[in-house]
């Protein structure tokens, strides 16, 4: 694959979006135009079963149901925008991918490793270059979000988001090259400047 596929990763209200602009805003300004994108979602099709993932009326939605739509988001993701993308050289930057499935679905819901099995067909054999992972406490987060702006997600209870966060150090401690772990709980300029630092190195590596 010619280009560079970079995620975003971290709890709910980690200030990944914050980040992922700032990024951006860098690339920019080295004359690089990235592909941005997220999960679920990134296409007409991958945002409707969003929709429904999302809907805090499906609160009877059961665990395998939304891992599945989770993977069926991603499926029509990488293949309609994530591998064109990639083939055409470009830098591709997702707000989540395969990582929140194994933290939120994996860790969060206890179904362990059946989530790599099921997303297996989903990812068409790519992972990403490099994943910033933004940690951060989720009992900061409940202060952030109201009740009106949570979503079916946020609005579990707090020992589901402090399971995800586990998973992701899990996940950390596994593959300590791919994916960096950034204290999200510094200043926000002090957090660009690191993923910027991390992201140039990583460029000029590649030449
Ligand atoms: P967002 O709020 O970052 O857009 O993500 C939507 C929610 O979906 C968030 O609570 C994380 C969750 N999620 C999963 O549980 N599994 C997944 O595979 C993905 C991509 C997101």
């Amino acid at each position: 694959m010619k280009g560079l596929f970079i995620t975003f990763e971290g709890p709910d209200a980690s200030g990944k979006t914050t980040q992922i602009n700032r990024l951006k805003s860098f690339l920019q300004e080295q004359g690089i135009e990235p592909l941005m994108t997220r999960e679920p979602g990134g296409t007409p099709i991958s945002e409707k079963i969003r929709n429904i993932i999302l809907d805090k009326e499906n609160a009877e939605m059961l665990p395998v149901t939304e891992a599945l739509l989770y993977a069926a988001s991603r499926a029509q993701h990488v293949g309609e925008v994530i591998i064109p993308a990639l083939d055409a050289g470009r830098i591709v930057i997702s707000d989540r991918f395969l990582d929140s499935s194994i933290a939120y679905q994996g860790y969060g819901r206890e179904m362990g490793g059946m989530i790599k099995e099921m997303n297996s067909p989903a990812v068409y054999g790519i992972q990403p270059d490099i994943t910033f992972l933004l940690k951060t406490d989720p009992a900061n987060m409940r202060s952030r979000r109201s009740a009106a702006e949570e979503d079916r997600m946020d609005a579990q209870k707090i020992e589901f988001h402090q399971k995800v966060l586990a998973g992701y150090l899990a996940i950390a401690e596994e593959e300590p090259e791919r994916v960096k772990v950034i204290d999200g709980e510094r200043d926000i300029d002090v957090i660009a400047e690191e993923i910027a630092a991390i992201t140039a190195e990583f460029l000029r590596n590649r030449g």
